[in-house]
């Protein structure tokens, strides 16, 4: 599943790639970078509704770190030649997770789920072959580690402090096809050329896998139901 190939492995500089890997890093990279701004963005958004202060503080720090990881990205594409000015505001999804999550348990779910998520597709880059973004990837994959366990804690707190969990399963319910989309199409040509170029490392079915099975294990051991097998419309 590794697929590497030299045209970029271990490369250090973008000025000897070649127009076709840099154009699938580009465009690789920009998804990744739009992800994490419109988790910002939809997060930002609950700082202010969140139900204590300390919850604000978490969402607030949360933000940051996200866009945070936008900027490194949007560095990563400058260095190969990209105007992210351009591709920051002509091309970030702001649409793709409407209608956002109005409740704060929507919220929570949506944070475990993404964040899950995040974390997952970060490392489908972590040994990307063009080795700066492989850094990068590593550095952001650390901290996402640490969202997860921040909103595994914030969703066994809400199941803990509710009798009725229609709500929460609701909201799962809702959102587990969403962001399970996020992995793109099965047996996608894009996917397998990125695979070939050593971009990415697992095919997205692999990936949904994972990621499905992962938090479907612990939202079965939280007394929350996940289909065994998840269906989503998958449009990227
Ligand atoms: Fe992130
Ligand atoms: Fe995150």
């Amino acid at each position: 599943m590794t697929g590497k190939n030299c045209q970029g492995h271990e490369q250090e500089s973008g000025s000897r790639m070649s127009a076709d890997y840099k154009e699938h890093l580009s465009k690789q990279l920009n998804k990744q970078a739009g992800g994490e701004l419109l988790g910002a963005y939809i997060a930002a958004g609950w700082v202010e509704r969140a139900p204590s202060l300390k919850a604000k503080f978490e969402i607030a720090e949360l933000c940051a770190q996200e866009i945070g990881h936008a900027l490194m990205i949007y560095e990563l594409l400058t260095e190969l030649g990209n105007d992210v000015d351009r591709l920051a505001c002509e091309t970030l999804p702001v649409d793709y997770f409407s209608p956002y999550p109005a409740t704060w348990i929507e919220f929570v779910v949506f944070h475990y789920l993404i964040d899950s998520a995040a974390r997952h597709l970060v490392s489908d880059l972590v040994e990307c072959s063009w080795a700066p973004a492989a850094r990068v990837m590593q550095k952001i994959y650390a901290e996402e580690d640490g969202h997860v366990e921040h909103a595994e804690l914030w969703i066994e707190e809400l199941c803990a402090q509710s009798d009725d969990r229609t709500a929460i399963q609701k909201a799962l319910d809702d959102w587990l096809p969403r962001i399970g989309k996020l992995f793109g199409k099965p047996q996608c040509a894009i996917n397998q050329a990125r695979l070939e170029l050593g971009i990415q490392r697992y095919e997205n079915e692999s990936l949904r896998t994972a990621w499905y099975e992962e938090v479907r294990a612990t939202l079965t051991s939280l007394g929350l139901m996940a289909p065994a097998t998840l269906t989503c419309k998958t449009s990227l």
